[in-house]
């Protein structure tokens, strides 16, 4: 009996920590939200839709929900309070919530405001997630901050630009805040998913509740990405078993952006 629960302890990789969630009640962060309970943390989700958020934190061991709209910076700064005033501390802060913006792909056609729109939710929400989670890990000379980017802040041409372009910066962020950061010993990291079906996705493409996300292949043959999977990533930059992981940016896109497919000596396989 005593082996068991050895056992079942060694794989609660989170035990004992606290995780902030934006974006926590649906899709990505909705699965790590899941999967870090599982793991024995305590979570808090953060997210604007309310209902979706506590029906999500019913289901799990120890979660609590705290509207939040990552936008507004005295609305992050209260989230961040709740967590560590819940829980004691504040160990990792994963800044997930995002939009796409709408399904414009000419540049011609996008407009200042809807630009602006996608920056405040993506790049914004994730500046204002690492300051105040800096704010409380600094002075516990701790904490892992992990920003959701996208393989479309690797390469061009796979969103409309003002996804593309906060995606971009996303990474950026997170390159510079590491640096800044690390003096303190706290990581920052980012991940960045290859299309997932999430209901992001279906909003993009007006596809309605019932309708199939399409699928996008990458190179790597035999499997789908779905949320599980980037929540398994994020899990491990959560954990200590990243402890010497900083400054990097944790692609999740089965090989997809290392592809060119204008020069490949390897030819067009099964
Ligand atoms: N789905 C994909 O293909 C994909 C690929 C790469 C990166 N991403 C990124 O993953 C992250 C999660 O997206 P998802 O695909 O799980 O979509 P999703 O729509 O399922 O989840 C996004 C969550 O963010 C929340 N949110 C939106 N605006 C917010 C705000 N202002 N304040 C607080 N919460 C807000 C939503 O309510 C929702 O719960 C996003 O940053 C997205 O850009 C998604």
């Amino acid at each position: 009996m005593a082996s068991i629960s050895l056992v079942s302890a060694a794989l609660r990789r989170l035990e004992g920590k606290v995780a902030l969630i934006t974006g926590g009640a649906s899709g990505i962060g909705e699965a790590t939200a899941r999967l870090f309970s599982k793991h024995g943390a305590q979570v808090v989700i953060a997210d604007i839709q309310d209902d979706l958020g506590h029906s999500v934190c019913k289901d799990l061991e120890s979660a609590s929900f705290v509207h939040c709209n990552v936008t507004k910076e005295d609305e992050v700064e209260t989230a961040v309070n709740m967590a560590v005033s819940k829980h004691g501390k504040l160990d990792i802060m994963f800044n997930n919530a995002g939009i796409s913006g709408n399904n414009n792909t000419s540049i011609l056609n996008n407009t200042k405001s809807e630009f602006e729109q996608v920056f405040s939710v993506n790049v914004s929400g994730a500046f204002l997630g690492t300051k105040h989670a800096a704010r409380v890990m600094i002075p516990a000379r701790r904490g892992s901050i992990i920003n959701t980017a996208s393989t479309s802040g690797v390469i061009g041409g796979g969103a409309p630009h003002p996804y593309t372009s906060s995606k971009h910066a996303v990474v950026g962020l997170m390159r510079n805040t590491a640096v800044e950061l690390e003096a303190y010993g706290v990581r920052v990291n980012c991940v960045s998913p290859y299309f997932v079906p999430t209901p992001m996705v279906k909003n993009f493409f007006k596809l309605g509740e019932e309708d199939e996300v399409p699928k996008f292949y990458s190179n790597l043959k035999g499997a789908d990405l779905v949320p599980e999977d980037v929540a398994e990533a994020v899990l491990y930059l959560g954990s200590d078993e990243s402890k010497y992981v900083s400054g990097h940016n944790l692609v999740v896109d089965g090989g997809f952006t290392v592809l060119n497919n204008g020069f490949c000596v390897f030819g067009q396989s099964v």
